[in-house]
């Protein structure tokens, strides 16, 4: 199996590392104090007895002098209590003990002392180690009292043994535990960055990977996938919009260029006239659709929430209304205001009166009545739990139930409507300015007309 050496680089892996050398240094801690207060216990216990032989030994040497130890020392090699005994005479001869083999070397100024000894075990022999007390008697005798110390010794490197063992397998379980984290964390990231890279090379359909277990990096994955989904909206609106602006202003801009030529092959002034007044007529309408898109623009991008302040609705309706009074009244139609005081919303006064003045444009437009007569507009304010209601409604032909979803979008024109002035974006702005304003724009069959409701949420 290859090993990516990514896998080393991720924090999950040094995480896991980190962890292993704190584990192994508190289990190699624990197991140390474990082996050596085991180990010294069971030494002292050993070197204890010995020294209480000793002991017993120089009492009898003080009271029956070399005949005493003599005596203690044979019968106490004969019991089988596991004591080791030698008493060797001048020049090293073996006097009395069970045990043959003096120790070679000076040991003259020490009191302990390791030896190794052979012992038969059954048919083998093998070697063992001894410690002993070493006493030096007068008249160049020598005394040493001991004790086979193989088992304890034994014991001890079985203790180390498994000390080393449990620290071996920890760093390997610990490491393969890391390892196989960080592995399987790697493949996510791994799964994120491809994603991503398709993603900048221009398939904005594509999206992060969601493992479904609801961790952390599938909630990254989730909030990234949203952003990409609102980029993705954003763009797909943006391409719309591009091309259908393309699409509107190529029309007027070919007839202005048309008749400019043919004004300019004319020789009469009044032709001349003629056309540059129609041309400043387009260009006013070519700066009418560029300042409707701009407003939806900038009531889209969010910007203009921080300019939001509390006002009064009341007091725009009020305004509004009475600009277009006349307009109505002149066009044999009629515009009624009906509103509560206290229309409190949090908004942005000008798109908010500007969102009114689309909504009364168009009953103007497109509300008369079948039979020829001029609109009859009415505007209501009125507030219902804590909600703001701004409702314009004419009695004209309406907008049939299958288009009325359609007519928010940019630049989407009824075909009935193709004889009046405008561009399709009255409506599209009221639903950017409500969406900025937290609200809702409804559009409902008025039985006969058209009635546009603007929903804000009241200011407390
Ligand atoms: N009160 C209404 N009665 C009937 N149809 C309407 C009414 N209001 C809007 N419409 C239909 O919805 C379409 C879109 O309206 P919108 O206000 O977005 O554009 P417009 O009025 O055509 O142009 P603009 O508002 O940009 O001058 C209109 O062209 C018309 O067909
Ligand atoms: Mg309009």
């Amino acid at each position: 199996m290859l090993v990516n050496p990514k896998i080393f680089k991720t924090s999950t892996f040094r995480l896991a590392a980190i962890y292993l050398l704190l584990f192994a240094l508190s289990t190699a801690t624990i197991l140390s104090y474990v082996y050596y207060s085991t180990v010294s216990l069971l030494e002292r216990q050993t070197e204890d007895t010995i020294r209480a032989e000793v002991e017993g030994l120089a009492d009898q040497y003080r009271i029956r002098g070399m005949s005493g130890i003599l005596d203690v020392v044979e019968r106490r090699s004969r019991e089988k209590g596991g004591g080791l005994y030698a008493l060797n005479g001048p020049n090293g001869a073996h006097i009395a003990g069970n045990l043959l083999t003096f120790p070679k070397g000076p040991i003259e100024d020490r009191d302990w002392i390791d030896f190794p000894i052979r012992v038969g075990e059954g048919a083998a022999v093998r070697d063992h180690i001894v410690r002993a007390f070493h006493v030096e008697l007068t008249g160049e005798y020598e005394l040493l009292v001991g004790r086979d110390v193989q088992g304890l010794r034994l014991f001890g490197e079985v203790i180390k043994k498994t000390l080393y063992w449990a620290l071996g397998l920890a760093m390997i379980l610990g490491l393969g535990g890391g390892f196989l984290l960080s592995r399987n964390f790697l493949k996510r990231i791994d799964a994120i960055t491809e994603a991503s890279h398709t993603i900048m090379a221009g398939d904005l359909s594509q999206r992060m990977p969601i493992t479904g277990s609801g961790d952390e990096l599938d909630r990254l994955g989730t909030s990234l996938n949203e952003m990409l989904s609102q980029i993705e909206r954003l763009m797909a609106g943006m391409k719309d919009v591009t091309g259908n602006v393309a699409h509107d202003l190529k029309t007027p801009l070919t007839r202005m260029k048309a008749r400019v030529e043919a004004a300019l092959r004319s020789e009469r002034k009044a032709e001349y006239r003629g056309a540059l007044s129609q041309t400043i007529e387009e260009c006013d309408g070519l700066l009418r659709t560029f300042n409707a898109l701009l407003s939806i623009a900038q009531a889209e991008s969010g910007q203009p929430r921080q300019a939001l302040e509390s006002l009064d609705a009341h007091d725009i309706l009020l305004d509004v209304v009475e600009l277009y009074e006349p307009i109505a009244e002149e066009a044999g139609g009629t515009l009624t205001l009906q509103a509560d005081p206290g229309l409190l919303v949090h908004g942005n006064r000008q798109l908010l009166a500007q969102a009114v003045s689309n909504l009364i444009d168009n009953a103007l437009k497109y509300g008369d009545g079948p039979d020829g007569s001029g609109a009859q507009i009415s505007v209501r304010g009125k507030i219902e739990q804590n909600t703001v209601y701004i409702s314009v409604a004419d009695s004209g032909a309406g907008i049939p139930a299958k288009d009325i979803d359609r007519v928010r979008d940019r630049f989407v024109r009824l075909d009935e409507s193709r004889s009046k002035p405008g561009n399709g974006l009255g409506l599209s702005l009221v639903s950017s300015v409500m969406t900025l304003h937290s609200g809702k724009l409804l559009l409902e069959d008025n039985q006969p007309g058209l009635k546009a409701v603007l929903i804000l949420p009241l200011v407390s």
